[in-house]
């Protein structure tokens, strides 16, 4: 149906106005909540950690995710070209490119990541995971450190990725979304209530939930912030893109708290599931990315009804990296297309077949590539520090700049308000965007460079 982007058809759009609500919640929602979050926590020593991420949820990503929404749906162009349409004959665009490199990135370790999860959800299906006296950190070692299996189930993971992206926006993107984001709540509410009835769950509470900012340092700080951009697919380009689909109609900064509010909401959840169990079977919260691969085998294998369990959930964690990777592709894939004038069909693939090759060398880092690093990181390594607290962050500041100087919170708000929506406490959220956002990233990052 669709052969280019030529001015002659109109732009693809969301078919109902949670559409857009569902598909960015579903980009949020992700490995960043249920992966990520609970092991930057378990190395960040907890609650302390955990105020901090939440105080830059607030005040730095809902800001900028009304101002990057409004951004897509006035250019009405991809993430790069929206820019331009804003602000023609600057280099402002160039932000906009970074955040397409950024998703470009982040999804060639994270189709690792996801399909880690993929394999686990196999495994559970055909009851080969649960097993008394498991050594689970041992199961999980020997996979990711395995030459073949990790890459299959990255390339099996991103066929269905390109697959879903080749669809389209309704008919891929918000079709699936639909079905897959509304199941995964009830699941985890499911998990949550085992959790908390575990023996001495509290002492996983009190390390979640009850802060202790001595061990508080700039590196924390810096991880903090990082996650809060990770976790909102902030700065990406994602919400350029996404928000280029949707109609005036919609109120952006309605569905902008939406998405946090979920966003947190999965991430909380996630927490209050993890650290109660981690502290109840003795895991140690610190051991890094393979904590969650970990913990949670261990609480089905005892639990009633584990092995049961264990397959809805790590579908559910398969589904979460699923709407995720969709809209990581789709960042660079709209770009592509726009560009180079290909169709959908022709650009997926493409741009997908190059994400998975580059993710490779992430997949292998753990095994045959584990030698090559720098800074004592490997490949994956640095590929997730330097997009999430490199260069999400900097895109975030450039973000700011952009709208509160050059575009200015007037014209924002002039976008934000069309068809009688309304940007509520203006004031307040300008103050933020020009002043508070750049001067707190900045500090942030300087403080860790050690400079301060
Ligand atoms: N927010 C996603 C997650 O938490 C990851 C992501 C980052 C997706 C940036 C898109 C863009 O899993």
């Amino acid at each position: 149906s669709e052969k280019n982007s030529s001015s002659l058809e109109p732009r693809e759009q969301w078919g109902t106005r949670l559409g857009f609500m569902l598909a960015a919640a579903g980009s949020a929602i992700g490995l960043g909540n249920i992966w990520r979050f609970p092991f930057v926590v378990g190395e960040g020593g907890g609650a302390a950690f955990v105020l901090i991420y939440l105080g830059f949820v607030l005040l730095i990503g809902l800001p900028l995710l009304i101002g990057e929404i409004s951004i897509g749906r006035k250019g009405q162009a991809n993430a790069m070209d929206s820019y331009k349409a804003i602000q023609p004959r600057t280099k402002w665009y160039l932000n906009g490119f970074i955040g397409i490199l950024i998703s470009f990135m982040i999804l060639s370790f994270y189709s690792v990541v996801s399909g880690w999860a993929f394999y686990y959800f196999i495994q559970a299906l055909t009851g080969q995971l649960i097993a008394p006296n498991r050594d689970y950190g041992s199961t999980f070692g020997g996979f990711i450190t395995d030459p073949i299996m990790p890459i299959v189930f990255q390339v099996l993971l991103m066929t269905i990725v390109v697959i879903i992206v080749m669809g389209g926006v309704k008919k891929g993107i918000e079709k699936w979304n639909n079905i897959l984001m509304p199941t995964l709540f009830l699941l985890l509410i499911v998990l949550v209530v085992r959790s908390l009835s575990l023996e001495n769950a509290h002492i996983g509470l009190s390390f979640f939930l009850k802060p202790d900012f001595s061990v508080i340092d700039s590196t924390i700080i810096l991880a903090a912030l990082g996650q809060a951009f990770f976790s909102l697919s902030l700065a990406s380009g994602l919400y350029v893109t996404y928000g280029s689909y949707i109609n005036k109609k919609n109120s952006i900064p309605a569905n902008a708290g939406g998405i946090v509010f979920l966003d947190l909401l999965v991430a909380i959840m996630a927490g209050l599931i993890i650290f109660p169990a981690v502290f109840h079977y003795g895991i140690d919260p610190g051991r890094g990315p393979d904590l969650v691969f970990v913990t949670f085998p261990t609480i089905f294998t005892d639990m009633p009804f584990g092995a049961l369990f264990a397959v809805l959930f790590f579908f559910f964690i398969f589904v979460a990296a699923l709407t995720s990777a969709i809209s990581l592709l789709e960042v660079v894939v709209a770009f592509i297309k726009e560009k180079f004038h290909l169709s959908r069909k022709i650009a997926a693939p493409i741009t997908g077949a190059i994400i998975t090759v580059v993710g490779m060398f992430c997949a292998l880092s753990f095994g045959s590539l584990s030698h090559v690093t720098l800074f004592d990181r490997t490949i994956f390594d640095i590929l997730d520090f330097l997009t999430a607290e490199i260069l999400l962050p900097f895109a975030g500041l450039i973000l700011s700049i952009f709208l509160g100087w050059i575009w200015k919170p007037a014209g924002v708000r002039e976008e934000v308000e069309k068809e009688g929506n309304s940007l509520p406490l203006y004031s307040i959220w300008s103050f933020l965007i020009r002043y508070v956002i750049p001067v707190v990233i900045l500090i942030v990052f300087i403080d860790s460079l050690g400079i301060i």
